[in-house]
């Protein structure tokens, strides 16, 4: 029998020692929950890989569900497991575990990284794919449980479309041209990746629609905007508790990479035109919508559930303004190094997470904050001297 909502469930976070996954994972710990940790640290190794420079030291996996029990007297379990290269230990492990629900941010998540080589775009094929399959199966060998996904909403693609992103599924009119006249349908809308590693998270998507059609699995894919903010209330209660700042132009995102620069008074490095425009969304807020989905799993035999998750929509120059704004820092154009679109519009629906009573913060409203904070790691890194921006040399 299904657990009741808010009774301690069992929860697996494959990808718990990255930057959304960490604090999902002492998110769902303070909650109470049993919570297992997957993940292999090949995050970290990329830093080296990278010579990236992450804006604060991690402690070991060891080190950070130590200080968490210190402080909570709650356990998180570490399995040391790589997702995409051993099925059998990951399997073994979620039998082992019985986890009810299974959130997988177990991938190769930069857009940038995916391009720098054709050995890169191999990897994160490889490793999203594969991993994702993997994931399938494991949970797929469970009894019952819930898989949650985070995807991204890149895959909609950056060209201008004059209708709203719907939240994964497009009605449209189909002309028979036969008796039957003309049909409606809803299917998946259309994929159009810009990148190698948004092209993985299309491929992950047919996998889930395959699983929860051919297996009754019960899947919910969440399409996220870029996400901002590197403090959640749990993280708030010590240094060893932080999540990883990447503030370099590989895996920083354009909120922290913007906001890097100007809290180390350099210029905002604004890539082409700037009138590119991405969905946007706040860690803490992403965070309590991986809970609401929880609370919200389809029902047995639904197809994937997609929900958009995304604050508000802006300009690459309507971000950089803001952070502008409050620094007073410079902006400066740069040739876009990237493949995309010199200009777009996006509308993203909402209405799925509306439904679950999600209301997150805007950035635009934030930016004073997070201006604030980011000044203060950098302040405590002391990494003057360290360029984030390859681009801008
Ligand atoms: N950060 C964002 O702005 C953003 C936006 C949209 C979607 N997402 C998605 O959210 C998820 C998490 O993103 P993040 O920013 O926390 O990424 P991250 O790189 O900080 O974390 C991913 C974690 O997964 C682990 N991992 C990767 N491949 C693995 C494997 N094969 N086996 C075991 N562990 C593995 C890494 O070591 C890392 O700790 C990703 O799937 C990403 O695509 C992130």
């Amino acid at each position: 029998m299904r657990r009741a909502l808010d009774a301690v469930r069992k929860v697996v976070v494959l990808g718990g020692d990255g930057y959304i996954g960490w604090p999902l994972a002492l998110d769902q710990s303070a909650k109470g929950h049993e919570v297992l940790i997957i993940d292999n640290c090949c995050r970290r190794r990329t830093d080296e890989e990278l010579s990236a420079n992450p804006l604060r030291q991690l402690g070991s996996p060891t080190d950070r569900t130590n200080r968490w029990q210190s402080l909570t007297g709650k356990t998180i379990e570490w399995a040391d497991i790589d997702v995409a290269d051993d099925p059998v230990g990951l399997r073994a492990a979620l039998l082992e575990f019985r986890p009810d629900v299974v959130f997988h941010l177990a991938e190769q998540r930069s857009a940038p990284y995916s391009m720098l080589t054709e050995n890169h775009r191999l990897e994160t094929i490889s490793r999203n794919t594969r991993g994702t399959h993997n994931v399938l199966l494991a949970v797929r060998a469970l009894a019952k449980c819930h898989l949650i996904h985070v995807g991204s909403l890149g895959v909609y693609g950056y060209s201008t479309k004059p209708w709203e992103m719907p939240d994964g599924y497009l009605t449209v009119h189909i002309d028979t041209g036969g008796t039957a006249g003309t049909v409606s349908a809803e299917i998946m809308h259309p994929f159009e990746p810009v990148s190698i590693y948004h092209l993985s998270k299309c491929l992950d998507a047919q996998l889930f629609e395959y699983y929860a059609r051919t297996e009754r699995m019960q899947i919910t894919d969440i399409h996220q905007g870029v996400v901002w903010g590197s403090e959640t209330p749990e993280t708030r209660r010590h240094p060893g508790l932080a999540t990883r700042i990447d503030v370099d132009d590989v895996y920083g995102t354009v909120v922290n990479r913007l906001l890097h620069q100007a809290a180390r008074g350099e210029p905002l490095t604004v890539y082409g035109t700037g009138e590119q425009t991405r969905g946007f969304v706040g860690l803490v807020d992403v965070i309590h919508g991986l809970e609401l989905s929880v609370r919200n799993p389809p029902p047995v035999g639904h197809r994937t559930r997609i929900r958009n998750q995304v604050a508000e929509t802006l300009s690459i120059n309507e971000l950089a303004h803001s952070v502008a704004a409050v620094s007073g820092a410079r902006i400066t154009h740069i040739d876009n190094p990237r493949s995309e679109p010199v200009q777009n519009t996006l509308a993203v629906s909402h209405h799925a997470s509306d439904a679950l009573g999600f209301e997150p913060s805007r950035l635009t409203e934030r930016i004073s904050e997070e201006f604030t904070a980011m000044a203060e790691a950098v302040r405590d890194k002391h990494q003057e001297g360290v360029s984030n921006d390859r681009y801008a040399r």
